[in-house]
């Protein structure tokens, strides 16, 4: 299937030289360019785009406003933002509409990799039988609107924990199931928090701004689905974004990359709250089938549902827009080799974090786990990281 990308920059002859290398890169890519926010606006509206890649300053409307417009007027549309050193105030702002941020000067060969990802990613989700699943379940988590809130008080030009700590507590019982985690053992803390402010303060904006999240998305499932624990789960859910967090770290990633990481942790699993939910029976009865056969959960969804939890939960996150590193890194989770990513990334830790973890809590667990994929983390060239990683997951667990 041709993808339809469109390059946006003042810099006419840049523009053309970014279209004409990605047009020679693949026939499956079909790139135009435009020379204005607005000129991009007309094209996108007379014949749809699958990726919109901007510059971010330019003479008018500038790429963060673009982004904003695509959003709004053409959410299927992938927003990729190119930036330099110089913009980080401008991308944090734009955090909250962009899906791939990609640093200036550009090297064609990230410019490249990026596009080939966000357009495989997009292929994934566009799976007609994990649509068709998708489109069964009667109940989809509503969109993460407080979330959405926090996001653009960060993006403000002087953004206020305290405006932030106020959005959360509109939300008394965001605010109540905030707290109960954060006040969990997982987090270790020496004191009780007892409000969302102290809990910015304590934990830092990006760590809430997970959880707002994440409560939000837990929180919009019934608690008593029928053979699963909603407490279990959340635990789960909680050590593995810590463990992926603390193995993004240990590589040296940058704040934002760790954060992107303890979000895909906590939503990994979602895909299976997703399905338990809406359709319980099939759920259980796939549940015990993959325990009677031996064979990995992943394995028993594909052959009853025709998809995963893992395609399932990543489809919810890219219907909201998060950025592409979360959605893959849910989306492969048990099966990172079948991305096309060989790098470090958020998928790597969080792959690595649920088999941990998972081995640790062994006991708890009815179904067979999945394993690592060491021909993948060999290929990212992790794989003599995996000692340490362990006695990372032993640390914090014990
Ligand atoms: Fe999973
Ligand atoms: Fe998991």
């Amino acid at each position: 299937m041709t993808k339809r990308i469109l390059f946006v920059d003042d810099d006419a002859k840049l523009v053309g030289i970014y279209a004409r290398v990605l047009q020679s890169e693949s026939n499956h890519w079909e790139a135009r360019s435009a020379t204005s926010g607005n000129q991009a606006l007309e094209m996108m509206n007379a014949a749809p785009f699958d990726v919109v890649i901007t510059d971010l300053r330019m003479p008018g409307m500038s790429g963060a406003e673009l982004i904003a417009a695509v959003r709004d007027q053409h959410p299927r549309t992938s927003r990729i933002i190119l930036s330099g050193i110089a913009d980080q105030e401008e991308v944090a702002r734009c955090l909250g509409t962009t899906h791939q941020f990609v640093p200036k000067p550009v090297d064609m060969e990230t410019l490249l990799s990026t596009v080939s990802r966000i357009c495989g990613l997009d292929n994934f989700l566009m799976d007609e039988k994990l649509k068709a699943l998708v489109g069964r379940m009667d109940a989809l988590p509503s969109f993460p609107s407080l979330y959405m809130e926090v996001m653009s008080e960060l993006a403000a030009p002087e953004p206020s924990i305290t405006r932030i700590a106020e959005i959360v507590a509109r939300d008394p019982a965001m605010t109540a199931q905030m707290l109960h985690m954060v006040n969990s053992a997982a987090f270790g803390l020496a004191r009780k928090i007892s409000n969302p402010l102290e809990a910015i303060q304590h934990l830092g904006t990006g760590t809430v701004r997970s959880l707002v999240l994440s409560v939000h998305v837990f929180s919009s499932f019934d608690q008593t689905v029928k053979g699963f624990s909603i407490e279990q789960f959340g635990e789960h859910a909680l050590r593995c974004a810590t463990l992926a967090r603390a193995i993004t770290e240990s590589q040296g990633a940058e704040p934002a990359v760790a954060e992107d990481t303890y979000i895909a942790g906590m939503l990994h699993d979602i895909g299976k709250l997703m399905l338990a939910n809406s359709l319980p029976d099939k759920f259980q009865a796939t549940v015990a089938y993959s325990v009677a056969h031996q064979l990995p959960l992943c394995a028993a969804e594909t052959e009853v549902f025709g998809a995963t939890h893992a395609g399932v939960g990543a489809y919810l996150l890219g219907l909201w827009g998060l950025p592409a590193p979360i959605v893959e890194a849910v989306a492969f989770h048990h099966t990172p080799g079948s991305s096309d990513l060989r790098t470090f990334q958020p998928l790597t830790a969080v792959h690595v974090a649920d088999v941990l973890e998972g081995e640790k809590s062994k006991l708890s667990r009815p179904m067979p786990l999945s394993g690592l994929d060491v021909e993948y983390l060999t290929a990212v060239k992790v794989q003599n990281q995996l000692g340490a990683w362990r006695k990372l997951a032993q640390k914090m667990t014990s």
